[in-house]
C-alpha cells in the first residue's frame, strides 16, 4: 500500500469508534511467520543474552521503538534440558531497570526474576537455573514493578521450551518444520504506523488492548505448513486480551499440553480460550491441504455480563462473541515440504501429573479492581496521583510486605474470586491443578498442570510448592493483565 493511501485510510479509521475497526489499514498481513532462533541452554557455559533497545518496522516505512533480547523485538527461544543447569548471563543494555522472570519455571525465589531482582542499566545477572520439571512451553519476560506492562509491550519477552531427555515425546517436534511457536500479541499503531502504548482510563481499568494482531512479531503472518500433523505452541503474550480461538473452517484439532506440560491424552476440540500468559500446545492436521485462518473473538473483561452490559459496552470487550467481532490472528497454507514426524496421534501421552493429595490448608484471594472507589481511583491515576488502585484482599502491592507464608511440600487449596472483572491469576514457583472454574467443577485431566487460571466466578486450585523463596526474594501471585499487575493487583509470599 502506498503511503498517501495509508494516511488517508488511517485518518478515517481513527475516527471510527468500534474497537477492531481502529485497526491500521496500512498493516500488510500475510508475511511469512517469523521463526525465533533457538538458543540451547543445556548445561554448558557461555550463553548470554542482552536486553537491548531497538527499532522495528512492523509496518513498512514506520520504525517503532522496541525492546528485545539480542534482537529488536522479543528474544530467542531458550531450549532447556531437564536434569541440567541452565547458566545464563543477562546484560541490561536498555536505559531502565529490568528483570528476567522465568514464567512457569520451578526455580527458587532468588532465581525467579521477580520484581525484587531488578538490575540496572549495564548490569549483568548470572542465574544458574536447575531444570527440574517436565517438558513444557514456558516464557520469560521482564517483571519490574510498574514497568512490566510497558516493557513487555515493547518486546521484552520470549519463549522457553523445556525438553526431557528421559521421556520420549510422541508428537511432532522438529522445530521449524512441524513444531512452531506462536507468540500471540495485540498492539496498537498510531496514525504514522508506529507501535504505540497510550493508556486511557479504560485501558487502565480493563487492561490495554491493541487493534492489530502480531504473531512472533509480525502482523497477521502466514505459515506454510507441511501437509500432515503440525504442533503449534501457543503463548498469549498480550498485556490484557484473552482470546477465544478457532480455525475459520471449524476444523477439529487436539490439545496435547498446557502451561505445565503434556496432558494425559490428546483432547479433541474446535476452539479454545487463551488468557493472558497461558500456553497451550495443539496438534493440527493439515493433510487436507486446505488454506485456513486462525481467528478469534475477545474473551471479554467483565464477569457475568456476557453480551455486554453497560460496562462491557463501555470497554469494548464486553464478552461479545458475535461473528461480527471475530478477527484474524494469522493464516496457514500448505507447503510441499516433506513430511517428518508422526502422522497419527497416540491415544495417550507420557504426562507427568503429580498426585498432590488432600489439602492441609485453605487460603482465599479476592482480586479487587479497587480497594476503594474504582472511578475515583482511575481518575486519580490519570491525574498523576497514586497508580496503586488495584489489589488483592484489599491490599495493593507493597514490595516491603509479605502477604502469605507457605510451608514447602504442603498441598493447599487456594480459592480465588474477583469482585467485578475477569482476571488471569498467576502463581510463581510451581504448577497447580485447577479444580473449579466459574463455580463449576472441572476435570483436571482435561486441563493439565497450570500456572495461570482464568478467574470468572469462584475458582479453586490445588497447589504445592517444592521450591523455596525467602523474604528478600519472595514469589508473586498476581493478575497477569499487566496493567492490573502494575496497578497493584499482586502479592508476595515466602516458601520455607
Ligand atoms: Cu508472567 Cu509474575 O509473571
Ligand atoms: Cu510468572
Ligand atoms: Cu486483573
Amino acid at each position: 500500500m502506498k503511503r498517501r493511501q495509508f494516511l488517508t485510510l488511517s485518518a478515517a479509521t481513527l475516527a471510527a469508534p468500534a474497537l477492531m475497526s481502529r485497526r491500521s489499514l496500512a498493516a500488510e498481513p500475510g508475511a511469512p511467520l517469523p521463526l525465533p532462533q533457538v538458543m540451547d541452554v543445556d548445561g554448558g557455559n557461555g550463553n548470554s543474552l542482552s536486553a537491548i533497545a531497538g527499532q522495528r518496522e512492523f509496518i513498512a516505512g514506520a520504525a517503532s521503538d522496541t525492546l528485545g533480547y539480542d534482537q529488536d523485538y522479543l528474544g530467542p527461544v531458550l531450549r532447556l534440558k531437564r536434569g541440567t543447569t541452565a547458566r545464563l548471563a543477562i546484560t541490561n543494555r536498555t536505559d531502565a531497570p529490568i528483570t528476567t522472570h522465568w514464567h512457569g519455571m520451578h526455580v527458587p525465589g532468588h532465581l525467579d526474576g521477580g520484581p525484587q531482582l531488578a538490575f540496572d542499566t549495564q548490569a549483568t545477572w548470572n542465574p544458574e537455573l536447575p531444570v527440574v520439571q517436565p517438558a513444557t512451553t514456558l516464557w520469560y519476560h521482564s517483571h519490574v514493578h510498574k514497568l512490566t506492562a510497558d516493557q513487555v509491550y515493547r518486546g521484552l519477552a520470549g519463549l522457553i521450551m523445556i525438553e526431557d531427555p528421559a521421556v520420549t515425546d510422541p508428537l511432532p517436534r522438529d522445530y521449524g518444520q512441524n513444531d512452531f511457536p506462536l507468540i500471540i500479541q495485540d498492539r496498537n499503531f498510531d496514525g504514522s504506523g508506529r507501535m504505540s502504548y497510550d493508556l486511557g482510563m479504560m485501558d487502565m481499568m480493563a487492561g490495554f488492548r491493541g487493534s492489530e494482531m502480531l504473531v512472533n512479531g509480525a502482523i497477521r503472518p502466514r505459515l506454510s505448513a507441511p501437509a500432515g500433523l503440525v504442533r503449534l505452541r501457543l503463548l498469549n503474550a498480550s498485556n490484557a486480551r484473552g482470546y477465544t480461538l478457532r480455525f475459520d473452517d471449524n476444523r477439529q484439532f487436539h490439545q496435547v499440553a498446557s502451561d505445565g506440560g503434556l496432558l494425559a491424552a490428546p483432547v479433541a476440540m474446535t476452539g479454545l480460550h487463551l488468557s493472558p500468559s497461558e500456553r497451550v500446545e495443539i496438534v493440527v492436521d493439515f493433510s487436507d491441504r486446505a488454506a485456513v485462518r486462525l481467528v478469534s473473538t475477545d474473551m471479554g473483561t467483565m464477569a457475568g455480563m456476557m453480551g455486554g452490559g453497560m460496562m462491557g459496552g463501555m470497554m469494548g470487550g464486553g464478552g461479545s462473541t458475535s461473528a461480527a467481532s471475530e478477527f484474524e490472528i494469522m493464516s496457514f497454507d500448505v507447503s510441499d515440504a516433506p513430511l517428518t514426524g508422526p502422522q497419527s496421534l497416540p491415544a495417550t501421552l507420557p504426562a507427568q501429573i503429580p498426585d498432590l493429595g488432600a489439602p492441609v490448608r485453605t487460603r482465599d484471594f479476592t482480586l479487587n479492581v479497587n480497594a476503594g472507589n474504582m472511578m475515583g481511583g482511575m481518575i486519580s491515576r490519570l491525574l498523576g496521583g497514586s497508580s496503586q488502585t488495584m489489589g488483592i484482599n484489599g491490599d495493593s502491592f507493597d514490595m516491603g510486605r509479605i502477604d502469605q507464608r507457605v510451608t514447602a511440600g504442603e498441598t493447599e487449596l487456594w480459592r480465588i474470586n474477583a469482585d467485578m472483572m475477569v482476571h488471569p491469576f498467576h502463581v510463581h514457583g510451581t504448577s497447580f491443578q485447577v479444580l473449579r472454574m466459574g463455580g463449576q467443577k472441572v476435570d483436571p485431566a482435561q486441563i493439565g498442570m497450570k500456572d495461570v487460571v482464568h478467574v470468572e466466578g469462584p475458582t479453586e486450585i490445588l497447589v504445592r510448592f517444592d521450591q523455596k523463596a525467602d523474604e528478600k526474594t519472595p514469589f508473586m501471585f498476581h493478575c497477569h493483565i499487566l496493567e492490573h499487575e502494575d496497578a497493584g493487583m499482586m502479592g508476595q509470599f515466602t516458601v520455607t
